[in-house]
């Protein structure tokens, strides 16, 4: 499996009605087959840098997150091996794996299960910080999700793409929409705009934690609270993974539209989109498909044995 980095460039960008609106859709999903989304920008760094030092790449989340996948798929691109610690493998995945975490095995990725808050008091990232990392050598870490310095370099082009797509079209006031994890993605957008004082917003939500653990995330990363994004609040609160009808129908709606969306991060950002753009119907809004389909694999069958369907 070899991607030359210039594959890695220049994804489309198509104009999507939907709930009566017109957005434009920026399809990082469309990436490369094997590296797509934004875990594609955020590691794109190491993609492209020689690294002759490095045999092992460490990272740690759930075992059915994207980035497992990624990560997967980075240490195969690179011939790393991956060591993935996870606080705790569910029986029915390590029985029947699928997606992300079913993909990462068949890409030869060692996922590590250290049961982490339950057996040691804390968690997974201490535990590899004080127990793990401190006995490899030849190891590159990456923080949960790609959280690090080294995201902003992939980040940056994603931005680049946008700003001469936003001038070619002739648009000014461009508001770039995108849910957040750990802020990584929206965080380097918004301070590349900000930095370059160009005129293009970026508007985010929180999907895992509130919005002030968005804050702290983005101040892990950046001093400056004029480069964060704007964030955009949800009224209701939701528990990242957890699964609501709302966010199934507005998946279904967006499907029916044209586009498939991945089911843990997009569904809450179109909710506040929508609300949005009914406040703000002028504004021109670009949502950026951040990949991740694969997740899919394992949240579909959970939402459809939720609501009885076959
Ligand atoms: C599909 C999708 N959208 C959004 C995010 C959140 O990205 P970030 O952690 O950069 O905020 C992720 C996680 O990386 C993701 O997989």
């Amino acid at each position: 499996m070899l991607i030359a980095p210039s594959l890695l460039a220049q994804t489309p960008v198509q104009s999507f009605e939907f709930g009566g609106y017109h957005f434009y859709l920026k399809r990082d999903d469309l990436l490369h087959p094997q590296f797509s989304g934004n875990k594609a920008r955020k590691f794109r760094y190491f993609l492209e840098q020689e690294l002759p030092d490095i045999q092992l790449l460490v990272g740690y989340g759930s075992a059915q997150a994207n980035s497992l996948y990624s990560m997967a798929t980075l240490a195969a691109l690179k011939g790393w091996h991956l060591q993935f610690y996870v606080d705790h493998l569910p029986q029915w995945l390590q029985q029947s794996p699928v997606g992300n975490y079913q993909a990462a095995l068949a890409l030869g990725a060692d996922i590590i299960a250290v049961g982490g808050k339950e057996k040691y008091g804390i968690t997974v990232e201490q535990y590899l910080r004080e127990s793990i990392l401190p006995t490899l050598s030849a190891a590159l870490y990456v923080p949960e999700g790609g959280r690090c310095q080294a995201a902003e370099y992939g980040v940056r082009q994603l931005a680049q793409e946008i700003h001469e797509w936003a001038i070619n079209q002739k648009i000014a006031g461009l508001k770039l929409f995108l849910p957040s994890g750990t802020g990584t993605t929206a965080l380097y957008l918004s301070k590349y705009f900000y930095e370059n004082k160009i005129d293009i917003e970026v508007l985010t939500c929180a999907v895992v934690g509130g919005d002030n653990y968005l804050r702290q995330q983005f101040a892990m990363l950046c001093n400056d609270e004029l480069c964060y994004p704007r964030i955009i609040s949800s009224p209701k609160k939701y528990h990242f993974g957890k699964l609501y009808p709302e966010f199934y129908q507005i998946w279904q709606q967006l499907a029916k539209a044209g586009v498939t969306f991945e089911l843990l991060y997009d569904p809450l950002a179109w909710l506040l989109l929508l609300n949005y753009k009914q406040q703000y119907p002028q504004q021109t809004i670009m949502y950026i498909h951040q990949g991740g389909l694969l997740g899919n694999e394992s949240m579909l069958p959970r939402y459809r044995r939720k609501f009885n369907e076959t």
